[in-house]
């Protein structure tokens, strides 16, 4: 983590250069925050809100951190916060309603306390409707941005004190990356660490290559970098975040694979586990598995969205894979590593999907018998090839399907997950169980959940639990 420059001076003119000049824009936003806090006689407090993606969880960290160095102390409570901050998902309509209401909610807070700030920034920001729409009615929001340059947070900041109006900073896309700002962990034991940003595939149903741009690698040098730092911190576990992991480092000036990535992970001493997040099969390299097999770091989870089991969907989707292609990439998968718990999201009414379309996603379901699988009503993302796509399935028969899929997928989870009952594995304790202070929560290898009693001393460390009872998607156990 990095921590401020003590000779940056406000005198002098803001640098050029990143991250120097956001160091110079913390130490501002900070006077400013300072005379805010003397004049209300009291700490201002914040509350970021983050919606969709593991992405957005580590973005907000980001947000988090800059906040905390401008000198915000953290509130849980949206509704009491000075300075509340939604980061914004767009995947599915929903998701947009759901911000709309919440900021409605925000607005009668807001009159009531003109001091406070309302900022808006995620993948929402990045579409112009959303803009043109806050714009014209939700004058009130102070600050929006993009996730192009969330790393220019603390300067927004500085503007918005510094100015009467609303605070609005989008951009189309971007090759930058900026390395090296703060950043705050939400768990002192494990952390996401981004490999790439933005993605290529341009699923046709999707929104995310619009809103995230074009893919970007981070340099592995500094992927290392981070991932030392945070073992120094006392990180034990890392998920490396990306829309599609298996294509990282093709870009770069070095070409490096993800498999090889994650041999120069595994050597980093002191780190325990590694996740990754999200692999698209059509890029899933033998290669890859083979390091699967051989680590002894990487966890035994996969994440493999299948979307749909109907090759003629699938080719609608521009998923670049066939049914049969999936199923001999589970097949060789699990060949290779066979106690690996396979997860996936399935959409459900993609334009044109038939009775029969949806039946060979059913049967998907059966031939691979998911751990778990997210399922999600096709949602029409303006901009998009699919949203044009004519045969746009009826509504009564989607809830249809869909209800038939989660039915038959919780039922195999529940039997998948209670084949390991009566072992004993190690966990990584996590938490206090939310509904009994006596219990510990730990996560498997494969990612399950196990709660146990024990002292919560133990947070952070792992142990070896056994699974006395699965409860269909998690266990009840005792420490040996
Ligand atoms: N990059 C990841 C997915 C990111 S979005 C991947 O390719 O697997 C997470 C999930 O949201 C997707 O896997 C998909 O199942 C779902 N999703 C994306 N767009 C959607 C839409 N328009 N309607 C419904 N679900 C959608
Ligand atoms: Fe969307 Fe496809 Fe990219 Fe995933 S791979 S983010 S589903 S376009
Ligand atoms: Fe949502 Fe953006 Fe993630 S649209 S799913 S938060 S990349």
């Amino acid at each position: 983590m990095n921590t401020m420059n003590p000779e940056i001076n406000l005198s002098k003119e803001a640098p050029l250069e990143e991250p120097e000049r956001q160091y110079y824009y913390i130490e501002k936003a900070k006077k400013y925050v300072k005379e805010q806090m003397e004049k209300l006689g009291r700490q201002l407090t914040f509350c970021v809100v983050t919606f969709g993606c593991q992405m957005n969880a580590r973005d907000s960290e980001k947000l988090t951190g800059v906040l905390r160095q401008i000198g915000y102390t953290e509130e849980s409570n949206e509704e009491k916060a000075d300075f509340v901050i939604y980061n914004t998902c767009t995947v599915r309509e929903n998701a947009n309603m759901r911000v709309y209401g919440r900021l409605g909610q925000l607005n009668r807070i807001k009159r009531r306390k003109p001091y406070m700030m309302i900022a808006l920034c995620g993948c929402m920001m990045q579409e112009p409707e959303v803009v043109e729409k806050l714009k014209k009615s939700y004058r009130f929001v102070d600050i929006i941005f993009g996730t192009h340059n969330i790393y220019k947070f603390a300067e927004l900041i500085a503007t918005r004190f510094e100015s009467e109006r609303m605070v609005i900073d989008i951009w189309k896309d971007t090759d930058k990356i900026v390395e090296n700002l703060p950043s705050e962990r939400k768990f002192p034991f494990k952390s996401g660490v981004n490999i790439m940003f933005g993605c290529n595939n341009f699923c046709s149903y999707c929104i995310v290559p619009y809103v995230r741009g074009r893919e970007r690698s981070r340099d592995k040098e500094a992927i290392i970098a981070e991932i030392k730092r945070l073992v120094a911190d006392g990180v034990v576990e890392v998920m490396l975040l990306g829309q599609n992991v298996n294509s990282y480092g093709k870009t770069l000036e070095e070409p490096i694979s993800f498999a090889e990535l994650l041999k120069e992970v595994e050597k980093i001493e002191g780190l325990e586990r590694i996740r990754f997040m999200t692999s698209h099969p059509k890029d899933l390299s033998d290669e890859l598995i083979e390091v699967m097999k051989d680590s002894k770091k990487i966890c035994k989870h996969l994440h493999l969205p299948v979307q749909s089991g109907s090759s003629r969907i699938l080719e609608k989707m521009n998923r670049r894979y066939t049914k049969e292609q999936y199923l001999e990439l589970v097949r060789k998968i699990r060949e290779a590593v066979p106690d690996i718990s396979l997860t996936t999201d399935i959409i459900v009414g993609f334009p044109g999907e038939t009775e029969e379309d949806f039946l060979e996603t059913m049967d998907i379901v059966e031939k691979v018998r998911y751990d778990s699988a997210f399922t999600f009503i096709y949602s029409k993302r303006t901009g998009t090839p699919a949203a044009v796509m004519e045969e746009q399935v009826p509504q009564e028969i989607v809830k249809d399907r869909f209800d038939r899929l989660l039915k038959r997928v919780q039922e195999i989870s529940s039997e998948v997950c209670a084949v390991h009952e009566g072992t004993t594995q190690t966990v990584l304790v996590e938490s206090v169980n939310d509904h009994d202070e006596t219990l510990l929560t730990g996560r498997l290898s494969n990612n399950l959940l196990v709660h146990f009693p024990g002292d919560a001393g133990l947070i952070g460390s792992f142990a070896d639990v056994r699974l006395d009872e699965c409860k269909g998607f998690y266990y009840l156990g005792t420490m040996v």
